[in-house]
């Protein structure tokens, strides 16, 4: 069974825009486990451009699912997941002009700081996951700072221009997933996720956990939370039940 994980983000940047309380964030979490979803993902940013520490606090008494919070390695971030204790963290990069999370975590330049910030939350009970560019060395070295799950950066694969190209990084996720399974860490995926291109990401043999945002917010603009979340997970369970076409 895999896991949909929705990322509200995008409905605290709405509120935000406007600066009051609605659309609340904490309301789209409630719905889109009424739609199914399997756990609800936030990123609590350095500079809180969209979910606020209340946000999270208020998420971690209602979600009745898994909550999974994004974080940089920044300490005083990372001192609060230590005391709002998420199900799951999973350690991004982030840098402060960019739209959205533009790629992995550099682990190989960033080796001490993540294997001490991944025991801290360890030894707090949080699950900790690593958002990794499909890339063979840094996803071999996620086993070694002590990481239960990897996230594959899907980014590229979703903005990729032709057939050919989405092939070629389609095949580097694939192969990305088997070294994460084969480091004995569990498998998830997100970014750039949308109904066209979700079913070939999760019949990645061994995909756990698929974290969508965007497009599932977009959708439920028009059709409501609740069903933008079950088309998507109908979607995902579709995929895994189906044959896996020329692989
Ligand atoms: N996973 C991670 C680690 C992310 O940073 C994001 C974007 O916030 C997502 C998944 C979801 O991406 P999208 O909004 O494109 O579905």
């Amino acid at each position: 069974m895999i896991r949909l994980g929705v990322n509200i983000d995008h409905v605290a940047t709405l509120r935000q825009a406007r600066g009051g309380r609605e659309p609340d964030p904490v309301w789209a979490a409630a719905l889109s486990e009424l739609g199914g979803a399997d756990g609800i993902t936030v990123h609590l940013r350095e500079d809180r451009r969209h979910i606020q520490d209340r946000d999270l606090r208020i998420l971690r008494e209602t979600v009745r699912t898994r909550l999974n919070l994004e974080i940089s390695l920044a300490p005083e971030i990372v001192a609060i997941a230590l005391d709002v204790r998420p199900d799951q963290v999973t350690f991004v990069p982030e840098h402060r002009q960019e739209v959205t999370t533009e790629g992995g975590l550099d682990l190989l330049s960033h080796c001490d700081r993540v294997a001490d910030a991944v025991a801290r939350c360890k030894d707090a009970g949080i699950e900790v996951s690593l958002f990794l560019d499909p890339d063979p060395s840094q996803v071999e070295a996620a086993a070694a700072v002590g990481a239960v799950a990897v996230e594959l950066h899907t980014g590229r694969y979703a903005d990729a221009p032709d057939h050919a190209s989405r092939q070629k990084e389609l095949d580097a996720l694939f192969d990305a997933g088997l070294r994460v399974r084969q480091g004995g860490l569990l498998l998830h995926a997100g970014h750039g996720l949308t109904l066209q291109n979700v079913a070939d990401v999760a019949r990645i043999p061994g995909m756990l956990e698929l974290n969508i945002g965007h497009s599932i917010v977009s959708r439920a603009v028009f059709l409501g939370f609740e069903r933008a979340v079950a088309e998507m997970k109908r979607a995902i369970l579709d995929a895994v039940a189906a044959p896996q076409p020329g692989r």
